[in-house]
């Protein structure tokens, strides 16, 4: 069967990337799309959010951990939930279909089923997740992991490179640092997130849609390197203990053990320099290390060996490396009906279900621990993201949308 979508689908897809346009406005700087964590745009988007589901009949709210979420009942009320969503914050000079597609995706299912009266033996929740990507603070997952029950408390207290608590930021933003712990989402029988890939898999498969089967585990860690600042004219360069110099011999070392290993990833993406002047000795650096792996032990040992790395260069190069872990998040899994869900709701669209396993992280992972989940991948151009020129076309917008919306009719208790 070619692949084919019905007028419907396709006009409704059409809706889906009219409003991700318009949701990409919500924004923190001028120009371009950067949404971080409870901040002024974070807030407005996720009163643009409530106002659509109260369009459609939804009462939705901000929950207090941050995230927006709203429920559709089923035929009767309190009902046990199908969870549909993603995440609304971004990185800096972000895409606009990372998070925001998989988060109105689930609006536009529901928006659908409230126009027709349609009910379910189940209801349908949506969520808006805040805290995916993890930039403002040294934390990730917050909104996700605090609906899995598994909320890491010590995040509230954490400040942000302005200074800014977490918990402070939270309170402002309408959530509740007092009870952010204490939400579960007890009544939730399965979770789903559509997602762009962010890789090149469909693509090059010529599929506007896939299947995932699992999600890459992470740790991320955050490196502190003392060494001596001096000037950058009169100590000679034997007698200097340079902690620029050293961090970034720890970063070649890093990417030289990640290389050694199908599958395995390891990213120095953020370094940050004291006194940073060209003409003083860097004294101290900052920097972040994030690693990734289809398997805990693997990446488990890719740490222990990156660790040891940086105590040798450290002691080679006479600085003090410091390390700590400011995330962990295993692997997971996707649940098996699941995947045979989207499997079947992706055939249906005469498109081949093609299995595939997540390199980025999502809130599924986190979800993952409450209650069955999974994710459907929509194709987007080059495989790129995290990066503005992240694109998608009209009609994969359609497939995907349609695909979600059959897996949630299609699902039963
Ligand atoms: C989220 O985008 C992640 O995988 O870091
Ligand atoms: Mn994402
Ligand atoms: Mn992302």
């Amino acid at each position: 069967m070619p692949a084919a979508l019905s007028e419907a689908e396709l006009a409704a897809g059409a809706r889906l990337m009219a409003r991700l346009d318009a949701f990409a406005a919500f924004s923190d700087e001028e120009g371009r799309l950067t949404r971080l964590f409870l901040s002024d745009a974070h807030r407005r988007a996720a009163e643009a959010y409530i106002g659509w589901c109260a369009e459609a009949g939804l009462e939705a709210r901000i929950d207090a951990a941050g995230n927006v979420v709203a429920r559709y009942e089923g035929k009767m009320l309190g009902a046990p939930a199908l969870m549909l969503g993603s995440h609304i914050d971004t990185v800096r000079d972000a895409g606009r279909y990372d998070g925001n597609y998989g988060a109105l995706a689930a609006l536009a299912v529901v928006e659908a089923l409230a126009a027709a009266g349609e009910r379910f033996d189940h209801a349908v929740e949506i969520v808006a997740f805040g805290d995916e990507e993890g930039v403002r603070w040294r934390t990730t997952l917050t909104g996700s992991r605090a609906l899995a029950g598994n909320y890491p408390r010590e995040a509230l207290h954490q400040k942000d490179a302005a200074g800014v608590v977490m918990g402070d930021a939270l309170k402002a933003f309408g959530g509740d640092p007092d009870r952010a712990a204490s939400i579960r989402a007890g009544g939730a029988v399965a979770f789903v997130e559509a997602h762009i890939e962010q890789g090149p898999v469909l693509e090059a498969e010529g599929l506007p849609i896939g299947v995932v089967t699992a999600i890459n585990g992470a740790t991320r860690l955050e490196i502190g390197v003392d060494g001596l600042a001096g000037h950058a004219g009169a100590t000679p360069m034997n007698l200097r203990r340079d902690a620029l110099a050293a961090a970034a011999d720890m970063a070649l070392a890093i990417e030289k053990r990640a290389r050694a290993e199908a599958d395995l990833v390891a990213t120095v993406g953020r370094m940050e320099v004291w006194p940073n002047a060209a003409n003083v000795i860097p004294g101290h650096v900052q920097f972040s290390i994030d690693v990734r792996a289809p398997d805990d032990k693997r990446r488990a040992t890719a740490v222990a060996d990156i660790r040891a790395g940086l105590e040798a260069i450290a002691a080679q190069r006479g600085v003090r490396a410091t390390v700590g872990t400011t995330h962990e998040a295993d692997a997971y899994v996707c649940d098996p009906r699941i995947v045979a869900g989207f499997s079947h709701a992706v055939e249906s669209l005469g498109v081949s279900p093609l299995l595939l396993p997540s390199g980025a992280g999502h809130d599924t992972m986190a979800i993952g621990r409450l209650c069955p989940a999974g994710m459907l991948f929509v194709r987007c151009k080059g495989g790129v993201s995290h990066n503005p020129l992240e694109s998608i076309t009209t009609e994969d917008c359609a497939f995907g949308l349609a695909a979600l919306s059959r897996f949630v009719r299609n699902f039963e208790i």
